[in-house]
Parts: C-alpha cells; structure tokens; sequence
C-alpha cells in the first residue's frame, strides 16, 4: 500500500464492525506507515454525527480494541486527523451526490474503496448508490461483509445486482478467516513443504476435523444472529473456506484466480446433503444457562432480543465429503458453536494408523500420527509422532513436534482485517471470495436449512462451557472416530 493515496469510504462507519475491528485496523496501519499522503477515511451512517463526534467515537474504538502498548497519543491524534463523517441513507440519492462532491474535490482519479460494513440487504442499494452518483469508476473497490444474503437466491440476486455496477474484479468479499496468520501458513504448509503432499489424500488421512469454538455468547447481537444462526454465520463462509484450503488441489500460482479456481472446484465436488442424511449427518444444538471460565452465564433463550421459543441454533456438527479421487471416503467433521468450553480454532489432520503393530500386542493399538493447525488462540502447527520412552523396555510414547508461531518469529502478527484492508488497496483479490464460490457454498448450504427447518426437532441443549450436545460426540463416535479433545 506505501505509495498510494486512497480514500476510504466506510458505509456503517459508527457501527459494530467498524467501532470493534475496521477502525482498530485502520489505526494500526496509519501507525505503521502504511497509510500515505493525504489518504482519507469517511466513516458514514444515517445518524446525524459531525467529525468531532466521529472522531471522538474512534479515539473510543481504539482505546478499546487496541493494545494498550500499542497505542500511543501522537499516533492516534495522527490517525484521527483522516477521519471524516458523512450523515448518509442509503436510499437517497441526493446524499450519495454530496458523498460524490466531497470525494472529487480532491484528486478524482484517486482509488477509492467503498467498505460496506451494513447488513446485507443494503449492499445492492448502496451499490446503485454509487453507480447513480458516479462513484463507480475503474479504480472504485468494493468491499462487502459476510454473510452476503442468506439463501442461494438472495445472494444470487445481490451479486447480479453488484454485477450490474461494478466488474468482478473490483469486488472484494470479505471471510476474515482468509486474512488470519494461519490460514496464510496452511499454505506455506501444503504447497512450500514436499513432505506433506504425497500423504494429502485418502489412503493416509483418516479424517479431518475442523473446529471454531468460540467461549463468547451473542455479544448484543441478537438482532442479527437470531436469522443468522451458527450455519449461516460460520459455517457457509468460515468454515467452508478452510475446508477448502486443506481440500484443494495445488494451485498453480497464488494468483488471485488460480487460488479461487482450485477452491471453486472443492466446493462444487461436495456431496449433496439432504433430507433425512441431511439430518443423520448434522447435529444442531442451542446453549442452556451454564458457567464460562467460573462464571455464570444465561441460556440463549434469556438473552436480550431472542425468542422466547427460537429454534436459533448456536452449535452445529456436519460430517461433510468431498466426491474427488483425493477424498472420496474421508469425512471432514465442521463444527462451531458459541459458549463452548474453550475458544479454540482449529484444523485436525488424523492420519490413519501404521499397519501392523511390530512393538508387541501388550501395547495395543499404537495411536496414529496427528497434525493440528491451530489458528487461535496460540498460534502454531504441532505434529503428534510416537516416540520411545527413555529406559530399558520398548515403550512407545506419544511426543509432539511444535511450531509456536509468536515464539520462532517475535513479531505481532498481523490482525487479519488489517491484512485484508492491505490486500484491498493494493488491488489484490486471492485472499476474497468470488461470485461463484460463494454461490457454490449456498448450493451446498441450503438443502441442510431446509432439512433443518422441515424437521420437527428443536436444537439439542447444551450447557453452556461445554463442548456441545452429546449427540455431536455420538455423530463421530458411531463410525469410529473422536474428538480431538476426546482423546
Ligand atoms: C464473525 C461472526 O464472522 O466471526 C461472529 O459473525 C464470530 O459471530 C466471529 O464471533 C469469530 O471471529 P474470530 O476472528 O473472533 O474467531
């Protein structure tokens, strides 16, 4: 990004993602330099606030969300002076003309990225906005948040409308998975090592377990996470894109397209789930009062702003397949869930066990080898071996190679929007999702909603700080396998 001047325009500029993550973000670039010359942030809402409010409400951001040793006055006085507010709604026009003047005024020609950190059913209408006044130019970015729509059909309809106004390659679709340190070194770890690939496939791997678990519960968001639920919150992004970059072929290049082509085709060789497999396949489950780390904390049914009888679930397993001559047989388990016992996220690679056992029947089954990718907390790459224990006998232990990231390499890792912020200015898409990965991911997604909501089962309870309904240790335990923390 050094080099070139932006502007930045932030439509939900005041809210949620914005306050918690794009401003905290933004702040850290400025500080490092990243951000230059006479680049400018206008954060815009339809509450009417002036620069010194917005100002105000990101000095506040980033007290909060940056690291005290982080931050410092010069450095955020710095930051702050970028900062605009411009009081716009989305459907009228007359705003997105002053939005328009405002831009032109200085530099027409400069980029400008238009990060639409609003609910979904804003994104075509604040698009057309732009298109109107415009704003549209060759060197505009858009910058859409998951989940864009909730269906195959809304999504459908929201990038044909997005289409309409902008070409594909101006449009960023944002999985902040994609932008997190460990997502980046699963690749370094397939594709920079020859070590792994020959046994990336069916006849060495027995499962691959994927896990976001998360300790915290709605978080105020009832609003948005009562229509949302686990599924389409995490599972039909975040975690569909993580099964991907572990399923993939090798992608020819890091190449924007050359990456997106390889995930495309993972997506597209899921097997179909639905009807009742869609049911045995899937656990759904919904937390009960329960205690986190100590601490008591309420079901989902008392939060503020959920049904009394919500069916919301906030936990799901799925044993998914992918039909490739790589895969075929493997079952890949995806599971999240919130007020779980741990946050912890995580990609599992069983491995299947060695074929006979030379070491003497009196140690049974000799555990299989392992690797986990964890992605959060601790960052790092273990691979579990079995070694022998020091002494006279023969006795087999199993001992953990690591890698701990922050350890080897001491630096700060960098938060993944301000990654993903980075890639944006510099016109960079492989890290963003396109148009037909995201509809492969609905396609695959919706026939598991229908199934849910056609069955007459509510979600399974769970205490919250536990790890989820029995029945998502059952779903694994019938064919044979486990949990990670199982065993
Ligand atoms: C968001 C979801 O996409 O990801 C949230 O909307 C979830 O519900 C969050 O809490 C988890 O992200 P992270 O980076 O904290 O694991």
């Amino acid at each position: 990004m050094r080099g070139d001047t932006f502007d930045m325009v932030i439509f939900g500029g005041a809210g949620d993602l914005a306050t918690r993550k794009l401003i905290p973000a933004l702040y850290y670039l400025n500080k490092d330099g990243q951000i230059q010359g006479s680049s400018r942030i206008l954060c815009t809402g339809r509450s009417a606030m002036d620069q010194a409010a917005m100002r105000d409400h990101a000095a506040g951001a980033c007290r909060q969300y940056v690291r005290d040793s982080d931050l410092d006055d010069a450095a955020l006085r710095a930051f702050l002076e970028r900062l605009d507010y411009v009081k716009l709604s989305a459907d009228d026009a007359g705003d997105f003309a002053q939005l328009a003047d405002q831009l032109n005024r200085q530099d027409p020609d400069r980029c400008r990225v238009f990060f639409l950190a609003t609910a979904p059913k804003l994104f075509a209408t604040i698009c057309e906005g732009l298109a109107g006044a415009g704003l549209n130019t060759p060197q505009a970015r858009v910058v859409l948040e998951k989940p864009l729509g909730s269906d195959l059909q809304s999504a459908t309809e929201i990038n044909q409308r997005v289409g309409a106004v902008f070409s594909e390659d101006q449009v960023f679709r944002i999985d902040h998975y994609l932008g997190k340190e460990t997502v980046q070194n699963l690749m370094a770890l397939r594709f920079g090592n020859a070590l792994f690939e020959p046994l990336w496939r069916r006849t060495n791997i027995n499962d691959v377990q994927i896990t976001l678990a998360e300790q915290v519960g709605l978080e105020g968001r009832a609003g948005y996470y009562e229509h949302t639920g686990a599924m389409r919150d995490m599972i039909q992004n975040h975690l569909l894109q993580l099964l991907c970059i572990v399923a993939m072929e090798p992608p020819t290049a890091t190449e924007a397209n050359a990456v997106r082509d390889e995930k495309l085709k993972v997506l597209r060789a899921l097997k179909p789930l639905s009807g009742q497999a869609a049911i045995r396949d899937t656990v759904r489950g919904q937390y009960r009062a329960g205690a986190i780390n100590g601490q008591a904390v309420p079901g989902y049914l008392d939060e503020d702003g959920v049904e009394p009888d919500s069916r919301t679930e906030t936990f799901a397993v799925i044993k998914a397949h992918i039909d490739t001559w790589r895969w075929a047989g493997v079952p890949f388990f995806l599971r999240t869930g919130k007020r779980l016992a741990e946050r912890r996220a995580e990609i599992v690679i069983n491995f299947r066990p060695v074929p006979l056992n030379i070491f003497g029947a009196d140690l049974g089954d000799l555990p299989a080898n392992r690797l986990v990718i964890r992605l959060q907390p601790d960052e790092g790459v273990s691979l579990n071996v079995l070694a022998k224990q020091p002494g006279p006998a023969m006795r087999l232990k199993p001992v953990s190679l690591r890698l701990d990231f922050a350890r080897t390499f001491k630096v700060r890792p960098l938060d993944a929007y301000e990654r993903l912020l980075t890639e944006v200015i510099r016109g960079n898409l492989t890290l963003f999702m396109r148009n037909d990965e995201l509809e492969a991911a609905w396609r695959w997604v919706d026939p598991i909603l229908a199934a849910w909501k056609d069955d007459g089962d509510r979600p399974r309870g769970y205490n919250a700080g536990s790890w989820g309904p029995s029945s998502a240790v059952s779903l694994l335990a019938r064919e044979g396998f486990a949990w990670h923390e199982e065993v």
